[in-house]
């Protein structure tokens, strides 16, 4: 039998969790003290004086807790009243078990996923309790913006999605199958712009990836896209009256979320799929991962916009939704530290939900660092055993690397990567596409 490896943590000291947990995470809530502070006048306009004051008190939260994390100070228990708080102080009993009794869960000492999360989980404690500012994202802005940042890039892809709409009769099944694994490779790439990893620095698609498809597909370690294509072919070959269910559970705002519409689209309009259901985050988190809000915000830009294939994207995106072709689902879940192999325990509703799928595609490397529980595995483990118990239904990860956790590869790769090119499983540079079967 294997032996459960340990979690990646700060406590290896010149690793990325190391490196994360002493610079990038102080950077990210220095951003975040900034917006808040830049956004005074703001709040004073929206709620008087009383903004003032929940602004003072967030930027002393938020001052404080840079100050814990850098003095790698024990990790407290959440002291807002919301539906997950109890959850996540019955995760620090747990994380008290696995340190030694002189010792106490802390930032540099406890897994890097847990307090990576934890941070990000203060940071809305930070608001919850600074009302009546709490419903501000701290994010937004910087969302925002990314998004229109990538507008040319945005712009390329919903004409070429229209144009693909206008000609879907006249495909050949290999046709939709090269099709398919065009947008399946957009909307890996796409993952490369996300703000957390840029320390919330600007980090948009400034070009067509479209076109840069071929030079790309070396840096693809693992391409399971034939295995996606066995799932989602079926749904083609079958009778008009089979349904086939697809989840994207979202990642980032943004670029991102945009190749994610795309992909969905091209789903449903070539007979791929005939329902779509899209996993968003409940709260800011990890910087730029989509919230309702951001979902619903994209949606909408892509329909007022003055441009003629943005705007028939938005419409039908609009339409899809209204129809339930689309459907958009929230869970607490999703921001919580846990790994996913927990799921039938800490959210049983939701992994009954993910089982009514014929597919679940999860994006980014937040959520291939919960799939695999964020251990040190040899990059030769099998995909499905680093999933453990985690098998709802046949899932894919479509995520490119920033996090020192990797599994699936065939023998040598991670060796010779590894001797080429240090930051290889951080750049963001190489990527996945990794299916797993229902095992
Ligand atoms: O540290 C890199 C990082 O910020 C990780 O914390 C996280 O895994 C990742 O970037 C976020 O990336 P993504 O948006 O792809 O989940
Ligand atoms: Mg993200």
């Amino acid at each position: 039998r294997w032996r459960l490896p340990c979690s990646l943590s700060a406590k290896f000291e010149g690793s990325f969790a190391y490196y994360t947990v002493k610079d990038r995470m102080p950077q990210i809530l220095t951003k975040v003290i900034d917006t808040v502070h830049r956004n005074k006048n703001k709040f004073l306009e929206a709620h008087g004086e009383e903004g003032i004051e929940a602004e003072k008190k967030a930027l002393s939260f938020f001052s404080k807790l840079r100050n814990e994390m850098q003095t790698n100070k024990p990790i407290l228990p959440l002291t807002d009243e919301q539906p997950d708080t109890q959850i996540w102080n019955q995760y620090l009993d747990y994380q008290k078990t696995l340190v030694g009794s002189d010792e106490e869960p802390s930032w540099f000492r406890s897994p890097w996923l847990y307090v990576e999360c934890y941070l990000y989980r203060r940071i809305q404690e930070g608001m919850l309790l600074s009302p009546p500012i709490s419903e501000y994202d701290v994010f937004r802005d910087v969302k925002n913006e990314s998004f229109f940042q990538s507008q040319q890039a945005v712009v390329a892809l919903c004409a070429h999605l229209q144009e693909l709409k206008g000609k879907t009769n006249s495909l050949s099944s290999d046709d939709v199958r090269g099709e398919i694994y065009k947008l399946l490779q957009v909307s890996l790439w796409g993952n490369k712009c996300d703000l957390s990893i840029s320390g919330g620095q600007d980090n948009s698609q400034r070009s067509s990836v479209l076109s840069s498809l071929d030079d790309f597909r070396e840096f693809i370690l693992v391409d399971d896209m034939n295995s996606l294509w066995g799932v989602l072919s079926k749904n083609r070959d079958g009778n008009a009256e089979s349904r086939t269910r697809v989840d994207i559970v979202l990642d980032n705002a943004g670029f991102e979320l945009v190749t994610d519409l795309v992909m969905a689209d091209a789903m449903l309009s070539l007979n791929l799929a005939t329902e779509v259901h899209f996993h968003g985050k409940v709260m800011p988190w990890f910087v730029s991962d989509t919230t309702k809000h951001d979902f619903d915000w994209t949606v909408q830009q892509c329909t007022a916009v003055n441009n003629k294939w943005m705007s028939k994207c938005g419409q039908s995106w609009k339409e899809n939704l209204k129809k339930g072709r689309w459907v958009y689902h929230q869970h607490l879940f999703w921001t919580l530290p846990h790994e996913f192999c927990t799921m039938a325990e800490v959210a049983p509703d939701l992994y009954t939900e993910l089982q009514k799928s014929d597919l679940v595609l999860f994006k980014g490397d937040l959520n291939y660092r919960k799939l695999t529980g964020d251990r040190k595995w040899d990059f030769t483990a099998p995909f499905s055993q680093a999933l453990r118990s985690f098998h709802p239904a046949p899932l894919c990860s479509i995520r490119t690397l920033k996090a020192d956790v990797q599994v699936g590869l065939q023998a040598g790769v991670g060796e010779r990567l590894m001797a080429a090119e240090v930051d290889w499983m951080t750049s963001g540079k190489y990527g996945v596409i990794q299916f797993s079967p229902v095992v």
